[in-house]
């Protein structure tokens, strides 16, 4: 019995931060290291990669430091290619979608970074191609698979919490403006007109965590803002910053909870971790990070009385307890490829398709329009 399965996976935009570090290095070569995937009945999915991009000389030497035996300039050719079966994008989300198209043309079972396009609109129409075409289509939704948010999901379905209330999200740090020190993220990030903001480049990640965890969102109310209006990029050159940095939002969901989630690469982090959600319920609350989780149940809360004219003495942090791990997490990132790739072959579910990718983008449209226009938007259903 043929004991291993190949899959070939054309990779676009490796030489990217997202492409490179997380997919490449840390998912893809990472499985080929463990000798495959493994599927439920003891077979393994070989993934073989070939590197596509625009500049030769960045694929050819990326090739040749990590073994990997293809690499192209040409995506049409490859496309064209049955050695391939899955198309990977990790571009600017400005030019996926024209990619994507042509992969699902070519018959390409389709994986992508978020946002899979710009507008709703356009996700929907990829998702109906594809399902039209018989090929499975997926959007990274790596939040989900952090250690954090493993374990908050791992009360929710304890039934920790009771009654869901409330969800409060704080998530940024200080992204340096390019004067002096460095940026450490790319200056597209700060431009709208290359696909830029931290609503578009948040709201996607927040929509899954929420309508995963909690419940669908139904209606937002958001403010967006440009704090820091000039910054530095790659070359040391100033530009105008024409995208929000920031991002103040209300998200009402299914079952009356109300979520609210701060958004900001021009805040500086007095936290324990870069992201924090505190969920509070009727019978206990959580507050988890990227891998911590600590909790406090109805029965162990304190009874704090509000007096001004005294300092506070009690230490309200020691007052919770740190969820255990109980488990070895891998890389969220190859988690998830992993069961995208199991769904390739047949092997299970892969439910973070491009219409939970159109819900991410759609809350992130809702969102600048409620900015725009001072307003709650509702969200209209997207389904297959
Ligand atoms: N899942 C996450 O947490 C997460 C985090 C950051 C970014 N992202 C997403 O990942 C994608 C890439 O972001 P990044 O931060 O790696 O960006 P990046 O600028 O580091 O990389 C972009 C990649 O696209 C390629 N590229 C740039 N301009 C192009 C063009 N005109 N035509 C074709 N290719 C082009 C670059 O060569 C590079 O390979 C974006 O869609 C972004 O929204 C996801």
């Amino acid at each position: 019995m043929d004991v291993t399965t190949r899959i070939g996976v054309v990779m676009n935009g490796v030489t990217g931060r997202m492409g490179y570090r997380q997919h490449l290095l840390r998912s893809v070569l990472a499985i080929r290291e463990q000798g495959g995937v493994p599927l439920s009945d003891g077979r393994r999915v070989l993934l073989e990669p070939v590197l596509v991009g625009r500049g030769a000389t960045k694929l050819r030497e990326l090739a040749r430091r990590h073994d990997v035996e293809h690499w192209s300039t040409d995506l049409d050719t490859v496309l064209g290619d049955p050695r391939w079966q899955v198309y990977f994008d990790a571009q600017l989300t400005s030019v996926r979608h024209k990619a994507v198209v042509a992969a699902i043309e070519a018959g390409k079972h389709l994986y992508t970074e978020k946002p899979v396009a710009e507008t709703a609109r356009q996700v929907v129409e990829l998702a109906r191609l594809a399902d039209a075409a018989g090929l499975r289509h997926g959007v990274v939704h790596d939040k989900l698979f952090l250690p954090g948010l493993l374990k908050l999901k791992r009360l929710v379905d304890a039934g920790f919490f009771g009654r869901v209330l409330s969800v409060r999200g704080e998530f940024g740090y200080w992204v340096f403006e390019g004067d002096g020190q460095s940026a450490q993220r790319p200056s597209w990030n700060y431009r709208k007109q290359d696909g830029g903001g931290v609503v578009v480049d948040m709201f996607c990640h927040w929509n899954y965590v929420l309508e995963n965890l909690f419940g669908r969102v139904r209606a937002v109310t958001a403010k967006a803002v440009t704090h820091i209006p000039r910054r530095w990029d790659e070359r040391g050159e100033p530009y105008e910053a024409t995208a929000d940095d920031a991002a103040y939002g209300i998200f009402e969901l299914d079952g009356g909870i109300i979520a609210q989630v701060n958004s900001s690469w021009a805040v500086r982090v007095h936290r324990d971790e870069l992201v924090e959600f505190q969920v509070d319920g009727t019978e206990g609350s959580a507050v988890a990070g990227l891998w911590g989780c600590r909790v406090q149940h109805r029965s162990m809360t304190p009874k704090p009385v509000w007096n001004p004219d005294v300092p506070t003495t009690e230490r309200f942090r020691d007052q919770w307890a740190e969820v255990p791990d109980n488990a070895v997490f891998d890389n969220g990132f190859k988690a998830q490829w992993e069961q995208f790739i199991r769904s390739v072959a047949g092997d299970g579910e892969h439910p973070y398709d491009f219409y939970a990718g159109a819900r991410g983008i759609r809350l992130a449209e809702a969102g600048l329009r409620s900015s725009a226009e001072g307003r709650r938007v509702e969200l209209e259903e997207i389904a297959p």
